[in-house]
C-alpha cells in the first residue's frame, strides 16, 4: 500500500498557480511568476522539498510546458482538457458561484439554470476530479493539503473518498451567500457544494461575516457543518515586501510620470482594481461626477486616477463592464475636463509598480466594492502611503471588519454618499489622516500572508 502515497507532506491547491509560462518567438519557454496572498503565504514553506502546489494550466504556453515537461521544483500543473477548463472557470467559477457568492445576479434576466448549466457542471465535477485525484497521488500519508476557493469546492470531499487519510482544509477567498441567495442554486448543486467542502476537516474564511454566511446556509441545507470545523483567517498585507518594493527604481519613475499626469497641487483620488463587477468601478466613478457637479470648488482642484486592470475578458459581462468604465471615464473628461485639466486618468495596462506609485502619492484611495471576500487594495495603500491618505471604504468589503473605524465607511450603492465621503476624505486635517493612516497599517499587517498560511496549517494539526 505504502507505494500508492506520494512525497509531499504539505500541499496547496487552487486554480491559478505561482507561474505561468509564454511562448516565444522563437519556440522556447518563459516563465513569469504571479504575486498575491497566497504566493507570498507560502513563502513561508517555499524552499521545502515537501511541498507541492497543484494548479491549472491556464494558458498555451502552460500547456506546451506540461507537454514538454518543463516546471519548477514544487508545482505540478494540470493540464485539464481546454474546453473542460472554459466550462468550469468560465462557466461555473466566475459566472455562476462568483456571481452567487458576490450577490451580482441581475433579475429578471439572470440567472438560468438551464441545460448549458448542467453542461458546464459537468466540467466542474472533471476539473474537481482531476485536482483530486492528482492530489491523492503526489500525498504522502497523513498529509495536509490546503484547498483553495470556489473553483475548487467539490475537491475537499472527493479527496476524502480516495485518501481518508490526509488532513484536509480549504480556504474561501471571496465572501460566502447567505443562504436566502445562496438557494437560487439548483438544490443538488447547492447541496453538492456545501457537501464537497464539509469534506474538509476545517473551512477558512476571510471574516467572521463569510463564515457565518456559510454557516448557515449548511444549517439549512446539510443540517449542519458535521465534524468539519470553521475558522477565520483575516489575511494581511505583506508589509515588509511591499515597503521595499514601492522604493525601488521603478516605483520612482512611475511617481514622476504620474504627478505629471496629475499636475502641480491637486489631490488625487486613486483607486486600483480588476475590471470587475463586483468592484463598483462605475458607481465610483458617477460619485465622482456628483462630487465635481455639486461642489464645483473641486473642478481643477482634484484628479481621479483609476486602475482598472482587465480581467475574464473571456466572458462578456465583463468585456461590456470595461467598456462602460471607459465610456464614463470619457464622459466626464469631455464634460468637465479643461485644456490644463483631466478630471480621471484611467489606465487599463497591468502595471504593479505604477500601482504602488499611486498608493504613495494617493489624497484618498477609494475602496467601494459591492462585496469582496476582504480587498488587499484598502490594506495596500496605508502600508505604503507617503504622506498619509484618507480611505474611503464600503461597508460591504471583508477588510470593513478590521478598517472601518479609521476609514470612512460608505454603503457602495449609495452614490450622493460616496461623493459625500470623497469630499469628507479631501477636506480630512493633514494631522488626523496621518494618525488614521497609522492605525489602518497596524490593522491592515495584524496577520502577514506567511502567518496567514502558517495558522492554517497549525489548526489542521497533526
Ligand atoms: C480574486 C479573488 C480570488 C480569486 C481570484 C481569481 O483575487 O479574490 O478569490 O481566486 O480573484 O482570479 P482569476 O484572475 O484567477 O480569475
Amino acid at each position: 500500500m505504502a507505494s500508492t502515497f506520494g512525497a509531499a507532506r504539505v500541499l496547496v491547491a487552487s486554480n491559478r498557480g505561482p507561474v505561468s509560462y509564454d511562448v516565444q518567438a522563437d519556440g522556447t519557454l518563459s516563465a513569469r511568476r504571479g504575486g498575491g496572498g497566497l504566493v507570498s503565504g507560502l513563502s513561508a514553506i517555499g524552499s521545502d522539498a515537501d511541498a507541492l502546489w497543484v494548479c491549472s494550466a491556464l494558458s498555451d504556453g502552460d500547456r506546451e510546458a506540461v507537454r514538454r515537461g518543463v516546471g519548477e521544483a514544487g508545482v505540478r500543473m494540470l493540464d485539464i482538457p481546454a474546453d473542460v477548463h472554459a466550462d468550469a472557470y468560465n462557466g461555473i467559477a466566475n459566472s455562476v458561484l462568483w456571481f452567487v457568492h458576490h450577490m451580482l445576479y441581475q433579475t429578471p434576466l439572470e440567472p438560468v439554470f438551464d441545460a448549458e448549466f448542467r453542461r458546464q457542471w459537468a466540467s466542474y465535477e472533471t476539473y474537481n476530479r482531476a485536482f483530486a485525484e492528482a492530489l491523492a497521488q503526489e500525498a504522502a500519508r497523513g498529509a495536509a493539503v490546503v484547498v483553495q476557493d470556489y473553483h475548487l469546492t467539490l475537491v475537499p470531499g472527493m479527496l476524502r473518498a480516495l485518501r481518508p487519510d490526509l488532513r484536509i482544509g480549504h480556504f474561501s477567498h471571496t465572501p460566502w451567500a447567505p443562504p436566502e441567495y445562496f438557494r437560487m442554486l439548483p438544490d443538488d448543486v447547492a447541496e453538492q457544494v456545501l457537501r464537497g467542502m464539509l469534506g474538509a476537516d476545517r473551512l477558512g474564511f476571510l471574516t467572521r461575516r463569510w463564515a457565518s454566511a456559510f454557516e448557515a446556509c449548511a444549517a439549512e441545507i446539510t443540517g449542519g457543518l458535521g465534524d468539519t470545523r470553521i475558522g477565520v483567517h483575516g489575511l494581511g498585507a505583506d508589509a515588509d515586501f511591499l515597503r521595499e518594493r514601492s522604493h525601488e527604481a521603478d516605483v520612482a519613475e512611475r511617481m514622476t510620470a504620474l504627478k505629471a499626469e496629475i499636475g502641480e497641487g491637486r489631490r488625487a483620488i486613486v483607486r486600483v482594481d480588476r475590471t470587475e463587477l463586483s468592484k463598483n468601478i462605475v458607481r465610483g466613478l458617477r460619485a465622482y461626477e456628483h462630487l465635481l457637479q455639486t461642489r464645483p470648488e473641486w473642478r481643477e482642484r482634484v484628479v481621479h486616477v483609476a486602475f482598472a486592470y482587465p480581467s475574464r475578458q473571456d466572458l462578456a459581462v465583463y468585456r461590456d463592464y470595461t467598456a462602460e468604465v471607459q465610456r464614463l471615464a470619457d464622459e466626464i473628461n469631455s464634460t468637465y475636463g479643461t485644456p490644463g485639466w483631466t478630471p480621471v486618468v484611467l489606465h487599463v495596462k497591468d502595471d504593479f509598480a505604477r500601482s504602488l506609485a499611486a498608493y504613495r502619492l494617493a489624497d484618498v484611495a477609494l475602496v467601494n466594492p459591492i462585496r469582496d471576500g476582504m480587498n488587499l487594495v484598502a490594506k495596500e495603500v496605508p502600508v505604503v502611503s507617503d504622506e498619509g491618505c484618507a480611505l474611503v471604504l464600503s461597508r460591504e468589503a471583508g477588510a470593513y471588519e478590521e478598517l472601518g473605524d479609521d476609514a470612512i465607511v460608505v454603503n457602495p450603492y449609495d452614490v450622493i454618499g460616496t461623493a459625500d465621503a470623497l469630499h469628507e476624505a479631501l477636506t480630512m486635517a493633514p494631522g488626523e489622516r496621518a494618525e488614521r493612516t497609522k492605525r489602518l497599517a497596524a490593522a491592515a499587517t495584524a496577520l502577514p500572508p506567511a502567518q496567514w498560511f502558517l495558522d492554517q496549517l497549525a489548526a489542521l494539526g497533526g
